[in-house]
């Protein structure tokens, strides 16, 4: 038989697979989401995300000790406050959930980065990411409050800031703001090809975020577009991001390949609740081995491309990492 060229040589055994393999994996590269709640002395779990609780600030310090010894430094905090109203004005209170949340964590825990999600939905009692307009969000009113926001969550020790509420422009707002207060080398990350994706399910649930009416579409992107996830992503870079983020992730790695190509930016990619309880739940019946599915979803977001990638399995793949189950 005249065959020369025959991949499996490559694949004969582990030592050499890993001497060709294309992607590696770090644990640098990992950010875990963490939800803060208002109130004292308490853990809650979360039902439709299992292994994942919300935690009062004075309970914070378990969870970041536990990040820390799984050798994971990245950490996305999100607040749920206990008061909501219509123009969520707890996002950008002096004394907010997650201004308190990060002064704690920057002052036990300064070996970690810190990052805030900034958004309205979780503020606003209609659930919306901005203030409305009869049933529209307005999306000029709502730049001011969300550079507010962010303005306040850097005072308070955030060591980048992460807009996730898809408005025209925020990016630019937010960094005129802090450039203006003297945070000049604060980076903004920011969630700019967002599609209205039904994968957020369980996170609603988490931070009690759903919309009381309508969907967001009005300001999410129609998953069906693939150029317009482009547009978003270069508007962003004109406007002064310094990392682009696609959410979600598994289903949409196309994209993030596109926006690698097209930037010279770092690229994250946001795993979402709805990933998450997927793979929990099919592996709590025994239909699918979770460690082996946790590794493969994100092995291929690197090899899509992504710098940066946000998971609830943060800690478990640093683990993966360290035992060399993951390349
Ligand atoms: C806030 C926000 C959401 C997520 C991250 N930031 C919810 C949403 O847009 O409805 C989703 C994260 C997840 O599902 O894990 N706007």
């Amino acid at each position: 038989m005249d065959m020369i060229i025959r991949p499996r040589r490559l694949r004969t055994d582990e030592r050499i697979r890993s001497m060709v393999r294309e992607t590696r994996v770090s644990a640098d590269g990992l950010i875990y989401p963490m939800f803060i709640m208002d109130g004292e002395n308490a853990v809650e779990e979360i039902d439709a995300m299992p292994g994942q609780n919300r935690y009062t600030v004075d309970r914070m310090d378990e969870e970041l000790e536990r990040l820390l010894d799984a050798g994971v430094k990245n950490v996305m905090l999100f607040g749920i406050p206990d008061e909501k109203d219509e123009c969520g004005s707890q996002a950008y209170a002096e004394n907010g959930i997650v201004q308190r949340g990060l002064r704690r964590a920057k002052e036990r825990f300064p070996e970690l980065y810190l990052i805030t999600d900034v958004c309205m939905c979780e503020y606003t009692s209609h659930g919306h990411c901005g203030v409305l307009d009869g049933h529209y969000v307005d999306n000029d009113k709502t730049l001011d409050l969300l550079a507010k926001t962010a303005l306040s969550h850097v005072e308070a020790g955030a060591d980048m800031v992460a807009p996730s509420d898809m408005m025209d422009g925020r990016v630019a707002a937010i960094r005129e703001l802090l450039d203006e207060n003297g945070h000049v080398t604060t980076p903004i990350m920011s969630y700019a090809v967002k599609y209205a994706s039904g994968f957020y399910g369980p996170f609603r649930e988490a931070a009690g975020s759903a919309p009381a009416f309508g969907d967001r579409k009005s300001y999410q992107m129609d998953v069906h577009n693939r150029r317009e996830g482009l547009k978003e992503a270069m508007l962003d870079v004109e406007e002064g991001a310094d990392i682009i983020m696609v959410k979600p992730a598994m289903s949409f790695l196309d994209i993030v390949r596109e926006v690698k190509d097209a930037t010279d930016l770092p690229v994250a990619a946001y795993s979402v609740s709805g990933e998450y309880a997927m793979v929990k739940a099919a592996a709590e019946k025994g239909w699918i081995d979770e460690e082996k599915i946790m590794c493969e979803m994100a092995v291929s977001a690197f090899r899509a491309g992504v710098d940066i990638y946000l998971t609830y399995y943060a800690k478990e793949l640093a683990r993966c990492i360290k035992e060399g189950k993951i390349g």
